[in-house]
């Protein structure tokens, strides 16, 4: 591409990101594909810009020519018609336009037909639900988890989606277009990531609340070291703990905790928040939204409403020396 092509590139790349809410480091462009079904969306993209630009730039040309010619015609001149006036309005208004519109259409099917296929039928099938406000990902080995989906890079990835509420939608900008999340009907989508690497996720569809506080990670490994992640968080949660960790178990499966969240290897069976059994695995936690760090731990289980008003867990009253405790064994939950 020549240089006056790429910048003129850059500027356009740089204005429609902006344009889609992409203007801070951290947010991720649909622009910048980093799998293949992106990229079938961002081609599309590209052409329909590309041809859109091309039109505008003939009518301006011909506004301008007419003008111009308008201006040095005789009166006489102006009298007498074009000789090709109406055939022209016929075939450039009526024909191109039919032409470039039914052309795009036909490329727009087919995208959507190819991303709408669900992928090989041995390919992974992780089950996505949305929660008001958070996502549980479950994989078909029983392993479940929170807010941060792990995948294989390089291969293809089919997501079962359901909602257990209202309506969210699933979106990865880098990964996929977007997919709803409907309670009653299950949908797919399938992904893939070209490498490994960490892609942010984020509820599509006004969900309540906290609705733009639902995000979550897609985070793609290589295959091995995938599988290896897989086999961890099938284990249910590790031996007893002792010291202080022990007594934040004590703490854990005697309070509100064990009604709403499931840690596998104990009696805290509950469904309504987010499975914990490998909590200290995740980097984040409240929907992506908060560092998983023992202070911040610590902040959400007191008081998770001034974190994320509106959200189902309760502020849960507790000495400090037991929140302690209880952030010990959460962190001990690898
Ligand atoms: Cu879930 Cu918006």
């Amino acid at each position: 591409m020549s240089g006056p092509a790429r910048a003129c590139r850059l500027v356009l790349i740089t204005a429609a990101a902006c344009l889609l809410g992409a203007c801070t480091p951290q947010t991720p462009s649909v622009l910048d594909a980093r799998g293949p079904a992106e990229r079938r969306v961002t081609g599309l993209w590209w052409l329909m810009l590309w041809i859109a630009a091309a039109v505008f730039a003939v009518v301006i040309v011909m506004i301008v020519w007419g003008i111009v010619r308008g201006r040095s015609r005789s009166e006489e001149d102006a009298r007498r018609p074009a000789p090709w006036g109406e055939p022209f309005v016929v075939v450039a208004g009526v024909g191109v336009s039919a032409i470039i519109l039914v052309g795009l259409f036909l490329l727009s099917l087919r995208a959507m037909h190819v991303l709408a296929a669900p992928g090989r039928h041995d390919a992974l099938a992780v089950h996505v639900v949305g929660h008001d406000w958070w996502w549980e990902f479950r994989y078909p080995n029983g392993a479940v988890t929170a807010n941060e989906i792990h995948v294989p890079s390089g291969e293809r990835v089919r997501l079962v989606l359901d909602a257990a509420d209202v309506i969210h939608s699933f979106w990865v900008p880098q990964l996929a277009p977007k997919r709803d999340l409907i309670p009653g009907r299950t949908n797919e989508l399938w992904i893939e990531a070209d490498e490994p690497g960490r892609y942010r996720g984020q509820c599509a569809e006004y969900c309540g609340l906290q609705h733009a506080h639902m995000a979550f990670w897609v985070i793609a490994q290589p295959p091995s070291e995938f599988g290896a992640w897989l086999g961890d968080q099938v284990r249910p949660a590790g031996a007893p703990p002792s010291g202080l960790a022990a007594r934040g178990r004590d703490v854990f499966l005697t309070n509100t905790c064990v009604g709403c969240h499931t840690i596998r290897g104990t009696d805290a069976t509950g469904k309504l928040g987010p499975d914990l059994t490998h909590l200290a695995s995740r980097d984040t936690i409240a929907a992506a939204t908060l560092p998983n760090t023992p202070d911040v731990l610590a902040e959400w289980v007191s008081d998770p409403q001034d974190a994320k008003p509106g959200v189902s867990m309760p502020p849960t009253q507790l000495s400090s020396s037991d929140l302690q405790a209880l952030v010990a064994y959460l962190r001990s939950l690898r």
